[in-house]
Formats: C-alpha cells, sequence, structure tokens
C-alpha cells in the first residue's frame, strides 16, 4: 500500500493539531456574534423579523454587487424557490451536472421536475458548457407550445420524452468558478432559464464577477460547513428587484403586509430565515475578507507543497493539487487533490483517515443514486474520471 505519511504530518503541522482530529471544514466565530446573538435575544425579535435579516440581506448585496437578495432558512429552499420563480412546472425536465451535491436535484425534484445530466469539465468540476450545447444539439426541438409559454415565445422539448426542457443549474464546485457565461448563452439559445446553484461559491468571482449574480437567480448557502455560516441559511440574488420583492414575499407565506388582517394572494412558503440566524450571519460577513484571505493562504501552501513532494511520495505529483480554474478566483471553499485512479484514492482515504484527518471522497454521481437512474444523461465520461481521483482535504481558516 502506498504510504502517505509525508502528506499526513503536513496536514498536521499546518493545522497545528499535533494529534486531535482534523475536520474538513469547522467555522470560527471570532468577531461579534456573541454580541448580536445577545442583542438579538434582548430585542426579542428572534424569528424572521428583525434588523440583522434586512442587514444581512444588504450586507451580500454590498458584497457581491447584486441587485436584490432574499434570505432563506437554507440553500435548498432558496433552490426551489429559484426554480419556481423561473417557472419550472410539473412533468418539465430540468438539467444539471451529475457531480454536485445532493440537494440541487432534490430542488429539481420538489417542483415535480425531472433532471437530466450533462458532464462538467474537468478544469471547473462545474457543468461543460460544451457537452450542454452537444447534448442539446442532439435531443431537443424548439417549438411554441400556447399550453405552458406565453405566445409566440420558443421553448426546447425534449424530443425522446415530449417534456419541455425548463431550466438549467449549473454549480460552482468546491467554489471553483464554472464557464457561466458560456453557460448562460448556450441556454439562451436554447430558451432555457438559468438558476446558479453557487451555494459553495461565496467570495468566489468569475472574469471579475461574483459567482451566482451571472444568472437571473442565484442561490447561496450558509450551512455550518461553508465559508461563512448562520448555523443554517441559504441566500437568493437576483438582477430584477421585482422579482426579488416576489421572492420575499413567497419566503413570508404570500402574506400581504397589513396591521391585523391575515391575508395571502399566493401558494407561499416559510421559508425566510429567522432574525437569530441572521444575526450570526452578520458578524460572519464582517470577517469574511479574512476567512478568504486566510484559506487562500491554505491553497497556496497545498499547492506547494504538493509541487515540492512530486513523486517522493506514491502517487503524489505536481499537477495533485487542483487549483482555481482560468479566469476565476475561487473561494478554496475545500480543497482537493486528483490521485492517479480510484484504488490510490483509497488508500489515501484509508491513510489519513485512520490518521484522524478528515478527507472525503467527491459525492457519488447523481446517476448512480436510486432516485435517478431512470433519468436521462449524456456522455459523463468527465465527471466519471473524476470521482474516481478528487479527494477534499481540510479547509477549515487557519487563524
Ligand atoms: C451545491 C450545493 N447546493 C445546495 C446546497 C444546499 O444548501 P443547504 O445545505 O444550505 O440547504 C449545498 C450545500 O449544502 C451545496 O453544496
Amino acid at each position: 500500500m502506498n504510504d502517505y505519511s509525508k502528506t499526513i504530518s503536513f496536514i498536521r503541522r499546518t493545522f497545528h493539531e499535533p494529534e486531535a482530529f482534523i475536520p474538513l471544514h469547522e467555522p470560527r466565530f471570532i468577531g461579534n456574534e456573541k454580541k448580536y446573538l445577545e442583542e438579538c435575544i434582548d430585542s426579542t425579535f428572534v424569528s424572521s423579523v428583525g434588523q440583522f435579516v434586512d442587514r444581512f440581506e444588504e450586507m451580500v448585496v454590498e458584497y457581491t454587487k447584486t441587485n436584490k437578495a432574499v434570505v432563506c432558512v437554507n440553500g435548498t429552499n432558496a433552490l426551489h424557490l429559484a426554480l419556481l420563480l423561473s417557472g419550472v412546472l410539473p412533468e418539465d425536465e430540468v438539467i444539471t451536472q451529475p457531480l454536485t451535491f445532493i440537494a440541487t436535484a432534490n430542488a429539481i425534484s420538489y417542483c415535480g421536475a425531472k433532471p437530466v445530466f450533462t458532464d462538467v469539465d474537468r478544469d471547473t468540476l462545474g457543468l461543460s458548457p460544451k457537452k450542454l450545447e452537444e447534448w442539446l444539439e442532439g435531443n431537443v426541438e424548439i417549438r411554441e407550445d400556447k399550453a405552458k409559454a406565453k405566445p409566440s415565445q420558443p421553448q426546447s422539448y425534449n424530443k425522446s420524452t415530449g417534456k419541455r426542457i425548463a431550466a438549467c443549474v449549473p454549480m460552482h464546485t468546491f467554489g471553483h468558478p464554472c464557464r457561466i457565461d458560456e453557460i448562460i448563452a448556450v441556454c439562451k439559445k436554447y430558451h432555457i432559464q438559468v438558476v446558479e446553484d453557487a451555494a459553495e461559491s461565496l467570495g468566489s468571482f468569475y472574469k471579475g464577477q461574483h459567482t451566482g449574480t451571472f444568472a437571473d437567480i442565484g442561490v447561496l448557502s450558509f450551512n455550518g460547513n461553508k465559508t461563512i455560516t448562520t448555523g443554517g441559511g441559504g441566500m437568493l440574488l437576483f438582477n430584477d428587484k421585482q422579482l426579488g420583492e416576489h421572492a420575499k414575499h413567497l419566503t413570508t407565506q404570500a402574506k400581504v403586509p397589513h396591521k391585523w388582517e391575515f391575508r395571502h394572494d399566493h401558494i407561499g412558503y416559510n421559508y425566510r430565515m429567522p432574525n437569530i440566524n441572521a444575526a450570526l450571519g452578520c458578524a460572519q460577513m464582517e470577517k469574511l475578507d479574512l476567512f478568504l484571505a486566510k484559506k487562500r493562504e491554505l491553497a497556496q501552501h497545498y499547492s506547494t507543497f504538493f509541487l515540492e513532494l512530486n513523486g517522493a511520495e506514491a502517487s503524489i505529483s505536481a499537477s495533485t493539487f487542483f487549483p482555481e480554474p482560468e479566469n476565476a478566483k475561487s473561494n478554496y471553499w475545500l480543497n482537493a487533490i486528483l490521485l492517479n485512479n480510484r484504488e490510490e484514492r483509497d488508500h489515501f482515504l484509508k491513510q489519513t483517515n485512520a490518521a484522524d484527518i478528515m478527507t472525503r471522497p467527491v459525492w457519488e454521481l447523481m446517476t448512480e443514486l436510486p432516485m435517478f437512474t431512470q433519468c436521462q444523461y449524456g456522455d459523463l465520461f468527465n465527471a466519471k474520471w473524476l470521482i474516481n481521483r478528487l479527494v477534499n482535504i481540510p479547509s477549515s481558516v487557519i487563524l
């Protein structure tokens, strides 16, 4: 079996943990978290009305330079709402990548739609615009359906199932931006709405623009394992302010504002983030630049280590560390390495976890899960190549 003791010692030294368990990603609370939580409790505004929810949204608008941000209870229900707002209906189909966290595909299912999976790019880990276009060219026809679409608006229909392709959800894997501009251009040609799953990529930029702001709707997550956390939480990002206002209305059970009357004008959702979570979010946002700088430092440190180790440890080469893609500034949410094959990947996972260092393979492909085995998919050559090789290594902020 290959020996990864040099890598294990390096990770222990880097995290200043000679013996204790080293997790993949743990949160850091080093600012105003306790102060804001106390303020929140003292005010009694602990549910979804309060100064922190509004402030948190404003802070994210300012940081991402989007036009409107709407907090949600988590990233999964933010994705659900984003798809509903994009017009996804039961019996529609929605394209996404097979290499993603389950929430992306689950949110599509909540709408009563079926996912269709097309391949990722090896250098971004995100949806490949080229593979997407190839699949669309071979599998859809563009026509009008007055029952579903607004008259005179053409839509794409899957030639084999007859179903409408309503939307596409690319994802910025581990914080590395995908070729989102090219994906949007392809989807535009086929009249397909794009929802950007930026759950993992707060603080990541593509061609200088924040991820999640390219499509009409983007989604962030603030789960406990993310770059910043609200405990549980998510956010919708909108280019269209009015659409954002409507989304906010839907997250609050679509209650028509009135001092005492209870009137609701849509099927609404109880999706708005509570003030107590947003209090954490405001304190965490104040430290985002510091966290990002530290994460970049760690990525650089890993990259140099693997470069210098080149060949001195079996299956570790100069190209082991997965770098940020071209034209991108990644938040390096989870650092990743690429081993030579599945066997070496499994040796690495076994030895590091036995040494109490948490490492993890990438998610199983969505197409391998029982709920999605019947779904249609394109050639998944890159996704299959990646799952045999990719491993995440500890990535918490080191202070
Ligand atoms: C790609 C992706 N999409 C969606 C989500 C869902 O976010 P949440 O856990 O906040 O529901 C996550 C992560 O948790 C994710 O990694």
